[in-house]
């Protein structure tokens, strides 16, 4: 046990990670850790021929995952593209892992992002006292993947300004990074290539220029198909945080994921799960990563306040808030979701009842 939150995947599933390398003999791209193939299957899940469970840790089309992992093995870059919580950093960080080893060389983009936080920086009092070196440079997570021909991570592309944006076109196409204050140039070791992620749902994001999109392999991660498929996700997690938070995971938890993923397909959705009722949709995204987020809140709650079981009295204040982001217009919608819809649903009469009086 360890004190830290949170673990780097690599260390967090080393066990799995180690058991895909010691079994994994075929042709790897230079620099890789694992076979295409092995990659797949830890982020896919399955088994080792020595009979070692390697857990899912995304779920959805193999297809996807098969693709992302191929772009990676070419000159181009790689775009994990989708709405917010469709596991598009969850992906990039097990991809990270799995081929180079290491998902810590990630570079948060953001609107006030600089081109010194993508190239280098420098540490200004070497810089002041001995003038422009290679001993005054602070390499990024960028420079350091280069250097050691590993991937790097940039998370939320479009969040930075287009200019600095660009200052990517030179490295990815001729995977060098000049450096004309000391007259240098950093070549990019085999091995070296970017996953970025973008949603495609924010206000404020920067296009992407075509010149850059051309050096991007763009794989769109949706929103499970599948009402199972979800159910199956949000258990998954809610379990293994729950287990990293130290809250009790009660038994009947399956059945109330159920319920509050119901709850979210519909109004995603703007219909009912039949078919037979249309439906208004709230403004926010009510994706697979808020019904976690929901459900642990709920969970968390349950233990801390009251007897640790989850059920609507736990839920049903975090449903609402992840449904109403604007206290009006969602407040209408879900008002009416409540008395068209769930109203007239027996298992759902305890949500009815406790989702009116919140809210
Ligand atoms: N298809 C899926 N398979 C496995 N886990 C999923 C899936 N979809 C969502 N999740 C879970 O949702 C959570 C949030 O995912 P993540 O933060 O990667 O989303 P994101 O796409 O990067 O969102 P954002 O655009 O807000 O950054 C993760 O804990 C992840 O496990
Ligand atoms: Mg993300």
């Amino acid at each position: 046990m360890t004190d830290l939150l949170r673990l780097p995947v690599e260390q967090k599933y080393e066990a799995e990670l180690a058991a895909l390398r010691d079994e994994d003999t075929g042709k790897k791209p230079y620099n890789w850790q694992l076979t295409p193939q092995a990659v797949v299957t830890y982020l896919m899940g399955g088994t080792t021929q020595s009979g070692v469970e390697i857990s899912p840790k995304y779920v959805g089309h193999r297809r996807i995952i098969e693709t992302a992992v191929a772009t990676l093995a070419t000159d181009r870059a790689l775009l994990l593209l989708g709405v917010p919580g469709t596991a598009k950093s969850w992906v990039s960080e097990h991809l990270a892992a799995a081929i180079s080893g290491d998902s810590t060389r990630v570079i948060q983009c953001t609107a006030g992002t600089d081109e010194n936080q993508i190239r280098y920086g420098w540490n200004y009092a070497q810089l002041l006292a001995k003038g422009p070196s290679k001993e005054a440079l602070v390499p990024t997570p960028l420079y350091r993947a280069m250097e050691a021909g590993s991937l790097c991570r940039l998370e939320e592309l479009t969040r930075m300004g287009s200019d600095v944006q660009d200052t990517l076109i030179t490295i990815l196409s001729e995977k060098m990074l000049p450096i004309p204050e000391i007259n240098d140039t950093l070549y990019a070791q085999r091995g070296f290539n970017i996953i970025a992620t973008a949603n495609n749902r924010d206000k404020g994001v920067n296009e992407l220029s075509s010149a850059l999109k051309r050096r991007f392999n763009v794989v769109v991660l949706p929103l499970p198909d599948s009402m199972n498929d979800e159910i199956s996700i949000v258990a998954r997690r809610v379990t293994e945080m729950g287990a990293g938070l130290d809250l009790a995971v009660p038994r009947n938890v399956e059945s109330e994921i159920e319920k509050v993923v119901t709850i979210f397909r519909e109004l995603r959705g703007g219909e009912t799960l039949d078919g037979k009722t249309v439906l208004k949709t709230p403004t926010g995204n009510l994706s697979t990563a808020e019904a976690i987020a929901v459900m642990i809140g709920g969970l968390s709650q349950s233990s801390w306040f009251s007897n640790g079981e989850i059920n609507a009295d736990a839920l049903s204040s975090n449903i609402i808030g992840a449904i109403v982001k604007d206290p009006v217009q969602d407040k209408a919608v879900l008002e009416e979701y409540l008395e068209t819809v769930l109203k007239k649903r027996e298992a759902f009469a305890e949500y009815y009842h406790t989702m009116n009086e919140v809210l």
